[in-house]
C-alpha cells in the first residue's frame, strides 16, 4: 500500500503580486479529480477527520492557515503532517484513518477522486482497526 506522502505545487508569482498554485491531473494529483470541497469558519483547535476511506484518494491543501493531519494505517503507524504552505498537498491513499486539527481559521481544500458516498466511509475506529 502507498503511504500518504507530500507534494510540491508550482508557486507561479512573486512575493509583492502574490502567488498561483495549480494542480493537474498526472503531473501533481495521480487520479482524476471527480470533486471538489473545502472547509472553512473552523473554529481554533477544532477536530475533524476521525474517519477512513475505503476506495476514496484525495490530496489535501491547507490554502489558508495550519491543519496537523495524523494518519494511521491498520497497524497503527503514524503519518504526521502539518499544512501551513498553500504550495504544500498530501496525497492519501485509501484506508488511512485520519485525525486533523484545525487552527489559525484554516481553509482545507481536497481533491478527492470520487463523488461522495457514505458507503466509503469507515467512522468506528475499531472496525478500521480490525477491517
Ligand atoms: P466529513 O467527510 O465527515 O467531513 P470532516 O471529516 O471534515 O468532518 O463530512 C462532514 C459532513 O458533510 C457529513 O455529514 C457528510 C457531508 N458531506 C457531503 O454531503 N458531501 C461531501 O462531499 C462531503 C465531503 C461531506
Amino acid at each position: 500500500m502507498t503511504e500518504p506522502r507530500l507534494i510540491k505545487f508550482d508557486k507561479i508569482g512573486s512575493e509583492e503580486d502574490g502567488f498561483i498554485s495549480v494542480a493537474n491531473y498526472k503531473k501533481e494529483v495521480p487520479f482524476p479529480i471527480n470533486r471538489v470541497y473545502w472547509t472553512y469558519n473552523t473554529n481554533d483547535k477544532i477536530n475533524r477527520g476521525n474517519h477512513s476511506h475505503k476506495c476514496l484518494q484525495q490530496v489535501i491543501v491547507a490554502v489558508y492557515g495550519e491543519i496537523r493531519i495524523k494518519f494511521l494505517d491498520k497497524k497503527l503507524k503514524e503519518y504526521v503532517f502539518t499544512l501551513n504552505d498553500p504550495s504544500i498537498g498530501v496525497v492519501v491513499p485509501p484506508g488511512f484513518w485520519r485525525e486533523l486539527e484545525f487552527t489559525n481559521n484554516a481553509v482545507l481544500l481536497c481533491l478527492a477522486s470520487h463523488e461522495y458516498d457514505e458507503l466509503d466511509y469507515i467512522r468506528d475506529f475499531n472496525s478500521f482497526k480490525n477491517g
